[in-house]
């Protein structure tokens, strides 16, 4: 039997489809809402269950409501952050439009907490400085307390629903549907409630699906982060960019995984080891505990590593903020107070939390520019444009982070990205344009992954594979990596690939297959394990969260540049390059040239 004939298709045409309800992809579709787009938002969880809600300490945007501030010292800190390996055109653009997209925000409705004046409150985040580092710790984290994330979600969806956009709520996108010419005209996407089968036609599909922290055994991501879209891209041919560099957050509760802010450093939290001492003082003399995060991770593990760590077994480290005042951590941190009460059986005004760093965020994803489209690199033009597909937040690697994020930088990537989509697809499109026909098999090849998944009848079950791709990933691409290590995670992950072949699914109903849908998210979870294990294994220094033993200085000369990975059908990974963009978009700032990072 044929696919359509085997599973019935509902079709829909639309200007726009945004896949994806996070912050991202709600402000996509708020904007292209605003701007006369029929459009459809697909997503895989109720929007204001999406992975933004956990966003805690703060939005980046150089206000100077608390302080001296410049979009330019924001710009310097971002590059110096991403370890020169961010595109200085995206940056300047993320920079310096940071400022009226928090604005906009304000005026949204999202619940800011308050100065005195009744301003925006603002608080120091690591490697966020003044004058190009030379001053001190900027204020530059636009707060809700410690419910940023959730503040601003709450009000996208509120001002979606004010534009009458259209939600398409537990749909789990399966594919893209290129045609002949290599062009994105729509989705195929699965309803989970109903069993239904979609066919979304648009004349742009915006992907907004997040990161694939779950890749990992342990990590600050919710169980839906499984990058869907980023596996949806590689499946039609693309590739994914920088995918070695995985940020790990340096306070997660230890064994726990969860999310403490660093805003809790930013109010005056600090780190000790075993002896009681303040140890980032010696790693990072003029930042201390703000200093970046791969910094700071790195710190943290080389003190366990040194048997300077504490507990039974002297493997984490402890994040104190007893000794700050209580009203502090009521009115700015009440979040955090809690999640160490529940998961750590911590009381955060008389004792100090567990934590250890923790994988948190994907710098790689697929390429974009600044206006938010998809890059298809051939060979002639690696900047090329891929007609039709655009994607933005976690998903996407415009590059504005390069090697390193900077916390309250993927906030602010979501809204002034998810706001640059908006205004590109309003360039591109006439509303209520027609869709030219789509070939008769259209989606069939997204219905036969489909099939064949929900058809499975290995012997491993998805939480056994899933179980090895975890550890190899967190064995074997972690802070600190070689040669060797990566290379045996290579192996590793080709097994994992291969034991996909002996997969096992029992349910195979339509309605709510909750062991489907695992299925379907390790599949796509191990094509990025893929990409993220050979791009890391090929290159060979040491830049911002990619900390090779074997190399451990970067190397300008010969690795300044974009990692590309395409993976096959089979699994088998090809690695290219494209250039860094060195050059700013107006006059108004000088590219800053690469130096020794230090803080
Ligand atoms: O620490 C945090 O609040 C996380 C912020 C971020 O990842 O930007």
């Amino acid at each position: 039997m044929d696919m359509a004939t085997a599973y019935k298709i509902i079709d829909h045409a639309y200007d726009v489809v945004v896949v994806g309800a996070g912050g991202a992809g709600l402000r996509a579709t708020l904007g292209m809402g605003m701007a006369g787009l029929k459009t459809a938002c697909v997503t895989k969880v109720f929007p204001t269950r999406s992975h933004t809600v956990a966003a805690q300490g703060g939005i980046g945007a150089a206000l100077g409501n608390m302080g001296p501030d410049d979009w330019r010292w924001h710009m310097f800190d971002t590059v110096k952050g991403s370890d020169w390996l961010g595109d200085q055109d995206a940056i300047e653009y993320m920079c310096r439009s940071a400022i009226p997209a928090v604005v906009e925000l304000e005026h949204f409705g999202v619940p800011f907490s308050r100065t005195e004046e009744g301003k925006i409150y603002q608080r120091p985040f690591g490697g966020h400085t003044t004058e190009y580092g030379d001053g001190p710790m900027a204020k530059r984290a636009c707060a809700a307390a410690d419910r940023t994330g959730h503040a601003i979600l709450h009000t996208l969806y509120q001002q979606c629903l004010k534009h009458k956009a259209e939600f398409f709520v537990e749909y789990f996108a399966l594919d893209l549907i290129m045609d002949e010419d290599g062009v994105c005209r729509g989705i195929m996407a699965w309803n989970l409630d109903d069993g239904t089968i979609h066919r979304f036609r648009a004349h742009m599909v915006v992907l907004a699906t997040g990161g694939y922290g779950r890749a990992y055994f342990s990590c600050t991501s919710a169980h839906t982060c499984t990058g869907d879209g980023n596996a949806m891209v590689l499946r039609a041919g693309l590739p994914l960019q920088d995918m070695e560099f995985v940020q790990f957050h340096p306070t997660g509760i230890y064994s726990a995984g969860c999310l403490i802010t660093e805003g809790a450093r930013g109010e005056g939290g600090y780190l000790t080891n075993s002896a009681g001492e303040r140890f980032m003082e010696r790693y990072a003399p003029h930042a201390k505990d703000l200093a970046s995060r791969d910094v700071v991770s790195r710190a943290m593990t080389i003190e366990v590593r040194e048997g300077r760590g504490v507990g039974k077994e002297n493997d984490h480290i402890l994040l104190h903020l007893e000794h700050l005042d209580p009203s502090v951590l009521h009115e700015r941190l009440p979040g955090i107070s809690e999640t160490a009460k529940v998961f750590a059986g911590v009381e955060v005004t008389k004792e100090p939390i567990p934590v250890l760093p923790t994988v948190h965020y994907n710098m790689g994803g697929i390429p974009t520019n600044y206006h938010a489209e998809v890059l298809r690199p051939t060979k002639g033009n690696l900047d090329a444009v891929c007609p039709g597909l655009m994607a933005i937040g976690e998903a996407a690697c415009v590059s504005v982070h390069g090697a390193n994020r900077l916390g309250t930088n993927s906030l602010i990537d979501l809204v002034v990205f998810g706001r640059a989509a908006a205004h590109r697809a309003a360039e591109l499109i006439r509303p209520g344009t027609p869709h030219k026909p789509l070939s008769a098999n259209a989606g069939e090849e997204a219905l036969g992954r489909l099939d064949h998944i929900r058809n499975a009848r290995g012997g491993s079950p998805t939480s056994r594979i899933r179980l090895k791709m975890q550890r190899t990933m967190q064995n074997n691409c972690a802070v600190f990596r070689s040669g060797e290590v990566l290379e045996e995670g290579c192996r590793l992950i080709d097994e994992v690939n291969s034991q996909l072949g002996d997969l096992s699914v029992s349910d195979r109903s339509m309605i709510w297959n909750s062991d489907l849908v695992e299925a379907l998210e390790l599949d796509n979870l191990v094509s990025q394990s893929l990409a993220t294990l050979y791009s890391g294994a090929a290159r060979t220094e040491s830049r911002g969260a990619h900390a090779r033993e074997d190399y451990p200085d970067r190397d300008d000369q010969n690795w300044m540049k974009h990692s590309l990975a395409w993976v096959d059908g089979k699994g088998r990974v090809t690695l290219d390059y494209r250039d860094v963009h060195m050059y700013t978009l107006s006059n108004e700032v000088s590219v800053f040239p690469p130096k020794k990072r230090v803080y």
